[in-house]
Order: C-alpha cells, then structure tokens, then sequence
C-alpha cells in the first residue's frame, strides 16, 4: 500500500511519460494496423465476455497499469478482504460481501464469528420464508395469499433489491407485484399505498442501521395505514425486518422471529447478496436467487485467482484509471442494451460514486489526483436519441461501457437484432469517428454545391476515438446478472486501491443528514429561521408560509 502520494510513485510516472509519449493516437491507426486487436484486448469470466480493444491503449499501457496495481499492494489487499480483516479502517470493519454468495462448504471465520454456518442460516431462513410467500402458505390476515410486496428502504437497501427484481422480471412469479418505496417524499408511499389491498400486502422494513429516517418514515406511514384495517395482532404476517439492528427493530414493533439479519461487515451498497436480497428472492424464486449468488462467487473466484494480467475486474479498474487519470475523463457513462437492466447504471452511480468518490487517502492526507469519476446512463437504445450527441461531438471525452445479452428473454421477431445492431454501432462510431474526408465525399454524391458542402462539413465531422468497453453475456439469467454486479464491485475495488481510498465508508452523506434534522424542526416550530444564511433561512421562511398546515 503506498503511503507515498500515488503521483510520486514509480509506476504512476511511467505511466504519466508513457501518456505524453503515446497522446495523439488514435483508435483507427491502431485498430487497422493490429487485425488481433480484438481478440488480444478481450477476455471471458464467469459467463461475461470483456471487448476492451476500443480504448486507447496498448500492450505497454496495460503492462503499466499492472504495474501499478502491484505496487499499490492490489494482490495483498484483495486477499486482505477474501479473508475478512478490517480493511475498512475508518469503521473498523471487514468487508466480506463475498462471503454472502461463497458455497456452504468454504469454511469462514472471523474472530469469533463462523460467517459461512451464520450466512448459510440466513439464507436456509429466506429459503423456508420465499417459498412459503411464493407458495401462497404465508397468508395475510384475511387468509389470503400475499399478492404485493413493498420493500421499504433506501440507499443500498432499496438500489440493489429493485434492480434486481427489474433485472430478472421474465423470472418473477405471475402472482407478486412488487413494489419500492425510498423515497421521503410522501407522494413515494402514498402512491404505492394506494394500489395495495391492506390484506395481501408483505412489507419488508430494510435497513441496515434501523435509523434511517426515510425507512423509519416510510415504516410508520405504513403501519399506520395498515391498522386501519387489520390489528396490531395482524402486523405479524404484513410486517418482516432486514437489518443488523435487533433491538431497534423490535422496539419498531417487528418481531425478531420476522426479521432476517446481516452483520455490519457488509456495506449497505454491497449487501443485495444478504437478506437485503429478500424481495429478489421472493419475486425470482429462491433456486434463481442461488443462482444470482453462484454467478457472483464464480466471478469472486476469477477475480481472486487470475493473474492481474488477465483478470476481468482489474483490467475494467485499471482501464477507468487510465481514462480518468491519465487521459482526464470525468465521467463513465454506462449503455445498458438491455430494457430489463435500465435501472443498472443508478445501481452503479451508489456503488462507484459513495465507494470511490473520496478526496482523502486511507491514512488521511489529501489525494493529488483525481478520483471516481460521475457514473451515469441510461437503455440503449433510448440514450442514442437524447444524450449520445454530447458523447459523439461534444467537448468531453465520456467513455462508455455498453452492456448487452446475445439472447433475449422474449420472442418478438426483428428487435433483438435491431438492439444489438445499435450497441455494435455506436461502440463502432465511438471508435471510428468520421473524417472531414468521408462527410465531404457523402455530401458529393447528393450533388450539392462545394460552398454548400463545406459549410456542411464541421457539423457533420465526428472526432470518433472516444473509449469504450462491450460487456457480453448470453442471455441476462440470474447467474450472469450476479456475476456483472461482482464484476462491477470488485473494479470499484480495485480502483480504490489504486487511489488509495477506503471505499467503504461515506462520512460524506452525513452533514445533510444533520442540518435535515435541524432543518426539520424549524418548519414545524413557531418562531421564524434565523440561525442559516440568508438564502437557507429565506427558503425555510418561504415553505412555511406555504404549506404550514401539511407539516
Ligand atoms: O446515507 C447513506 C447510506 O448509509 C447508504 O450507504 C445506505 O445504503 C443507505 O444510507 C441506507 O442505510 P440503511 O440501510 O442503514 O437504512
């Protein structure tokens, strides 16, 4: 680990000389003076396949990437957090999510913890719960089956669970609707309140704190609703937890035998694999949420085991690195050809940005160099018709990775291959660009005039030489989704490393959070605002006048 600033350190100055030497290439030239070009920057892993052949680098980049990577220790800390020591220094904590998808057999014990016999419990509890819902056995309090299932919970105990069940949607069971509420605004619940009978209605209370105001809020409102139909003797069989909070969750009126625990070495925006998951598992079945684990650990396996040369995770890290410290990209911008996986890339935006978006070094020092990168996107192919003309001609390099199945989970003729067509042909275009040359001898054949052309031309010239990587798999089964989910947290791993930040905290989130607080009070109080600025105590002042009576 290096306790160096990262600038300073050998392989990054290398890396630096090797940017300056190699700055004006581009993705043509070296695509069409290397036909293996495609088949030397791709790779498979647990069922993914990796084109990384459309960024701009070469053998020696990535020599040097790997380079840096060992000397920022990435082989001893990724055994550190296989093996569960307390890599999370500011909390002093392990981070073992890992360990939620690892097989019942490969032993784990942390102090006096046995994590496998614990996390296997757990799951064995889900399993016995899922098919009791599932089956229609877990009945409401008129004796019906559960119909809908609202997930109560925000941050990573909503992000991961919602995504998942979009994810798999062509695998959710045809009687349970399941719903999502985080957010506080009322209008989150009351929307969701409002199609759910009371009698066949689960709710699951997730949250790894049980502090969380928006959960706790949003828990409230619905047991309120709840109760003005069934009993409190009703609540029960409506009302399940996830937390690591045992006591708060009784005192919320859960009760334990209800709810399904985790330990405080899983991250919140790490935790889908824990009961966290337990929505997913409910709607995709318990067998498929197995499989979403197996294709996880088969991606942890890969990434602890293979050479930093050939491995998925580290290549994805190194190549974010280059494109952000080296070629200075801001921000990644994630193509998902796939309308099951649309809310990907906000699953992505907490992993990456409250993992990595870190301004100080593990030991506390200012970093000198840039670090998570804006993670945002949107479906191919609806970004392709609202924002990809920034990416195409705009004045920042944003590099994309594009995500797509070869298969897809429904029958209508025509539109698969019309979807993968786009995800080829943008990374394509991307790549390719197009010349003045090229726009002016199109522009020939129409046979307007030459003044015409070349006022024509600069709008119609594209740079091209923007990067992208293409994530394959064969068809989005729970297995694959598993497997790019650990694909995509061990690159935040590795890129952590690499600048040297713990990605497993977030102080960042808890100055709002406080002035919310104070904030809060002041809008029910009497007296009017006047410890903030003028603009905060303006707008307070302003809100009160007008919505007084809904507080
Ligand atoms: O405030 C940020 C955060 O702590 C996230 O890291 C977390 O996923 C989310 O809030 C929800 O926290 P909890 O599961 O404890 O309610």
């Amino acid at each position: 680990m290096p306790s160096l600033a990262l600038s300073d350190t050998a392989s990054f100055r290398a890396l630096q000389h090797h940017s300056t030497q190699t700055k004006d290439r581009q993705l043509r030239r070296l695509f069409s003076q290397d036909p293996t070009r495609f088949s030397s920057f791709s790779l498979e892993a647990a069922g993914l396949f990796l084109d990384y052949s459309k960024n701009i680098l070469d053998h020696t980049t990535l020599q040097l990437l790997a380079d840096l990577a060992r000397e920022c220790g990435i082989e001893t800390q990724r055994e550190a957090m296989f093996c569960g020591e307390k890599i999370n220094s500011t909390e002093q904590r392990a981070v073992l999510h890992t360990a939620l998808r690892a097989p019942r057999n490969q032993a784990l014990h942390i102090g006096e913890q046995n994590v496998s016999a614990d996390v296997h419990a757990v799951l064995d509890h889900m399993n016995a719960f899922t098919k009791r819902v599932r089956d229609g056995e877990w009945k409401g309090y008129t004796g019906k089956a559960i119909t809908d299932i609202v997930n109560i919970g925000i941050g990573g105990s909503d992000l991961g669970p919602k995504m998942v069940c979009h994810a798999l949607r062509s695998y959710a069971h045809p009687r349970l609707t399941m719903h999502f509420v985080s957010n506080v605004d009322g209008h989150d619940m009351d929307a969701v309140l409002s199609t759910t009978p009371p009698d066949t209605t689960l709710f699951i209370v997730v949250s790894k704190t049980f502090t969380t105001l928006e959960t706790l809020l949003n828990a409230q409102s619905a047991r309120a609703w709840f109760l003005q139909q069934g009993t409190e003797d009703d609540l029960a069989q409506h009302f399940v937890a996830v937390s690591t909070n045992t006591e708060a969750v009784k005192t919320f009126g859960i009760d334990p035998a209800n709810m399904f625990p985790f330990w405080d070495w899983v991250g919140g925006r790490y935790s889908v694999w824990s009961a966290v998951g337990l929505a997913a598992a409910l709607s995709i079945g318990f067998e498929h949420f197995s499989d979403f684990l197996a294709g996880a650990h088969a991606m942890d396996e890969h990434f602890r085991h293979a050479s930093l040369e050939s491995n998925m995770p580290v290549l994805l890290g190194l190549i974010g690195v280059w494109n952000r410290n080296f070629l200075g990209c801001s921000s990644l911008s994630i193509a998902a050809y796939h309308q099951d996986l649309s809310k990907f890339p906000a699953y992505l935006q907490q992993l990456e940005m409250e993992s990595n978006g870190k301004r100080v070094m593990r030991e506390g020092a200012a970093i000198d160099i840039e670090t998570c990168p804006v993670i945002w996107g949107d479906c191919g192919t609806n970004g392709q018709h609202a924002y990809f003309q920034l990416l195409h001609q705009g004045t920042d390099i944003i590099p994309i990775d594009f995500i797509a199945a070869l298969k897809p989970s429904h029958h209508l003729p025509g539109h698969h291959a019309a979807l993968l067509a786009n995800c080829f042909a943008q990374s394509e275009a991307f790549m390719r660009g197009k010349t003045a040359d090229e726009v002016r001898a199109d522009l020939q054949k129409t046979g307007v005039s030459n003044d015409a052309i070349e006022n024509m031309v600069p709008h119609k010239t594209f740079p091209g030489n923007r990067p992208s990587n293409t994530i394959l798999m064969d068809s989005l089964t729970p297995a694959a989704l598993g497997a790019l989910i650990a694909l995509y947290e061990h690159k935040t791993f590795v890129q952590g490393i690499v600048w040297n930040v713990n990605s497993f905290d977030q102080w960042g989130v808890e100055l709002g959070k406080v002035l919310a607080r104070t904030i809060q009070s002041e809008l029910i109080a009497e007296s009017r605002p006047e410890n903030h600025d003028s603009s905060t105590n303006g707008l307070i002042a302003r809100a009160k006048a007008a919505t007084v009576l809904h507080f």
